[in-house]
């Protein structure tokens, strides 16, 4: 009979290998290897005793009744999608380690006074429509026109593609109203290095940094690559070439401002033509909310001198933008008292990485724990968090779950 810790390790191991790609791990919003993930994270909440729903959005619900069922309920978990090339730990953790959690207290006998629904995510990452928290937002209200119209680079809508890829298009919707659930607590790695630097297993996450994400489309002319003179050129692509080094340098200038390029789209995309247009992302993040919508309009107006100089036209698309946000104070306090219950520390650290709670603090207070990664590595297939870690921060789970009042 495998430990509790060899199930969540195994488990990781199984998520991690289901993906869209035979070469690297991936699993988008409503993809043939995002239902299977699903599928499998109902099977293991069936094993719990777990009552399972899907939205059609493609969120997973497991109800565990606590001894007063009709009592607040506490919400546990994080997403299953993933990027492209992802690790097997970003969301998949807090996840298999709130399962794991519960049924450490089914294996000693305690039946908490509360219910407990843990949810999986179908979309945090926003690697399919560069909207990130599809998932967590359908939970507190539902998709808006404008998301619901967003793309991917198929030109399929997300209202399109939940009507056709989900396999729950006419499920009720999984959606609390505020002051429902009396809190949601999210576990995940750090993805960054200062747990390392304190060789402390994990610390208390106090806040979640802003971010926007946008899309900029630059559009020149297409032309011949042998006839036409560089002097009478619009190229887009050596256009997007210069808006991106402005990005970098802006950044550079400004710590702890980041601003990344993911993704750029080139037309027609042959070597003998000129582009015609060039489509790329935009994250730019920092912890200061004026800072970070000071640091965009620099950047709009440096892109729109750019494509002025080079007879390029500039589209300017937000797709996302959500202020800083605070996790709970009184959760997060009963949170600390459980890490130095295991751990003996009281470390805490804003996170620079979104996650769901942003959205969830729309409906009830949020708490995050976060596990040390190696070499703060996060987004990358080498992502690892070790099992004695990942062992604590289950206890941690296990003294904060029974921590909580009736
Ligand atoms: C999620 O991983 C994000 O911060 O982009
Ligand atoms: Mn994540
Ligand atoms: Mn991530």
């Amino acid at each position: 009979m495998p430990t509790l810790l060899e199930t969540a390790l195994s488990r990781l191991d199984e998520l991690g290998q289901i993906s869209d790609s035979p070469s690297h791990l991936v699993r988008t919003f409503l993809s043939p290897a995002s239902h299977q993930a699903a599928a499998k994270i109902v099977a293991w909440m069936t094993v719990l005793g777990m009552e399972t729903s899907q939205a059609p959005d493609g969120t997973v619900r497991g109800v565990l009744p606590g001894e007063n069922p009709s009592a607040s309920p506490l919400l546990l978990g994080s997403h299953y999608d993933t990027v492209i090339d992802a690790g097997k730990y970003d969301g998949a953790l807090g996840i298999i380690t709130a399962l794991a959690a519960l049924e450490a207290l089914q294996q000693k006998g305690v039946r908490l006074p509360y219910p407990v629904h843990v949810l999986a995510f179908s979309d945090e990452e926003g690697t399919r429509f560069q909207t990130t928290y599809l998932g967590s937002h359908s939970l507190t209200a539902p998709l808006d026109a404008q998301t619901l119209a967003v793309t991917d680079a198929s030109g399929t809508t997300i209202a399109q593609a939940i009507a056709r890829d989900s396999p729950a298009p006419h499920a009720p919707p999984i959606r609390y109203a505020p002051g429902e659930a009396r809190g949601y607590l999210e576990l995940h790695i750090e993805q960054g290095r200062v747990l390392e630097e304190a060789r402390q297993p994990a610390c208390v996450v106090t806040s979640i940094a802003g971010q926007s994400r946008l899309t900029a489309t630059l559009t020149g002319r297409a032309d011949h690559a042998g006839t036409t003179p560089m002097a009478l050129r619009r190229d887009a692509l050596t256009g997007a070439a210069a808006c991106i080094l402005a990005a970098e340098s802006l950044a550079r200038s400004g710590p702890p401002l980041v601003i990344t390029v993911g993704k750029i789209q080139i037309h027609p995309g042959a070597s003998n033509s000129i582009p015609q247009s060039a489509t790329f992302t935009i994250d730019l993040r920092h912890p200061i909310d004026a800072t970070r919508l000071a640091s965009l309009e620099a950047l709009h107006a440096s892109f729109t001198h750019i494509a002025a100089e080079r007879g390029l036209e500039l589209l300017w698309q937000p797709v996302q933008d959500h202020n800083a946000t605070p996790c709970d104070p009184a959760l997060t306090s009963n949170l600390v008292v459980s890490l130095a219950a295991i751990t003996e520390s009281t470390l805490t650290l804003p996170s620079g990485a979104g996650h769901d709670g942003v959205m969830m603090t729309k409906i009830c207070p949020i708490a995050m724990l976060f596990v040390r990664c190696r070499d703060g590595l996060s987004h990358h297939p080498d992502e690892f968090a070790s099992s004695a870690d990942i062992e604590t921060s289950i206890d941690i789970l296990v003294h904060f779950l029974q921590s909580l009042p009736a």
